[in-house]
């Protein structure tokens, strides 16, 4: 079993080293165009498992699609990461071209692989791979919700002075900095609503922040985030590899579920072998559903550049 992650980049080399050190596959491979870039990233990652004793095979590529034959999940990271000032949705004309020639060129190696889409603008760019891959819409899952809400939950504790881990708390929508919508009514602190315990304007600032998490930390790091966007894309794969059937927020296509079809967007959904299992119907409130259908005209309208390309 293999599972194959394309871009050796900052966030695609933590999500590799992330599912090797857990241990999800016997062997991983990470890809890039940059030559020797790959190889060399996967040579530092072994020269760790000695010392941290983990026995995951990683092996890295410049370029040979035929090196990931036979992988069960492909974790596609590669394309311009965003600059300072840079929305994500301003990647969309460099990175629709790279996710495309990813998805085709890993297909023909791993037909029955489940993709995982990481790619900024990454609702839309989930939405290119549905449609160039031609597979069933369950294999093909997008991953920003699970960084959003654990953002969500980071800025909840922080202001709470509670571990991250004593919180629930979800974040739907699209993975944009006006599109997402962190569901304050919802999140709970063990199982108290965070609203008894925060005061509704800290709440707002909270919404806020996790709105433009991802923004905040380019803007101190000179380029996107890679820790959590690497974390997260691994808690998916091993949610997927070893069928743990957990609830994750995640970009997947909707066919009238939340009201919306013909997209791909962020909602609880079931992940296991089969990829995304089973949609969770949260039952939003009016201002929520609101919320939800603005955010889908927003990646609608940016899905349609796609035709312009
Ligand atoms: C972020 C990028 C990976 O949110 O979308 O940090």
């Amino acid at each position: 079993m293999k599972i194959t992650v394309v871009g050796a980049g900052n966030v695609g080399a933590t999500c590799a080293e992330n599912i090797a050190r857990m241990e999800l596959a016997p062997e991983v491979v990470l890809l890039d165009i940059k030559e020797g870039f790959a190889e060399g990233k996967a040579m530092d990652m072994m020269q760790t498992a000695a010392i941290q004793g983990w026995e995951t095979i990683i092996t890295g590529t410049t370029g040979d699609y035929s090196k990931t034959a036979g992988s069960e999940v492909v974790v596609i990271t590669s394309g311009l990461p965003r600059k300072p000032g840079m929305t994500r949705e301003e990647l969309i004309g460099t990175n629709a071209g790279i996710v495309r020639s990813v998805v085709e060129n890993a297909l023909k190696y791993s037909p029955n692989a489940i993709f995982v889409v990481i790619s900024n603008p990454m609702d839309t760019m989930t939405y290119l791979a549905a449609k160039v891959s031609g597979l069933s819409k369950n294999k093909i899952i997008g991953m920003g919700g699970i960084l959003d809400s654990s953002r969500f939950k980071y800025f909840l504790s922080q202001s709470m002075g509670v571990p991250a881990s004593d919180l629930q708390g979800t974040v739907i929508g699209g993975h944009g900095d006006t599109t997402m919508i962190p569901l304050t009514r919802l999140a709970t602190y063990q199982s108290s609503p965070v609203s008894s315990h925060v005061p509704s304007e800290k709440l707002a600032e909270i919404k806020a922040a996790t709105m433009v998490g991802g923004a905040t930390l380019t803007g101190l790091l000179g380029t996107s985030a890679w820790y959590a966007p690497g974390a997260a894309g691994a808690a998916l794969v091993a949610s997927i590899v070893r069928n743990e059937k957990k609830v994750f927020p995640c970009c997947v296509s909707l066919n009238g579920e939340y009201g919306q079809s013909d997209i791909c967007l962020g909602v609880p959904v079931v992940i296991g072998k089969n990829g995304w299992e089973k949609i969770i119907d949260l039952q939003l409130n009016e201002e929520e559903q609101e919320a939800f259908n603005k955010s889908a005209n927003a990646v609608r309208s940016m899905n349609a550049v796609l035709d312009s390309l």
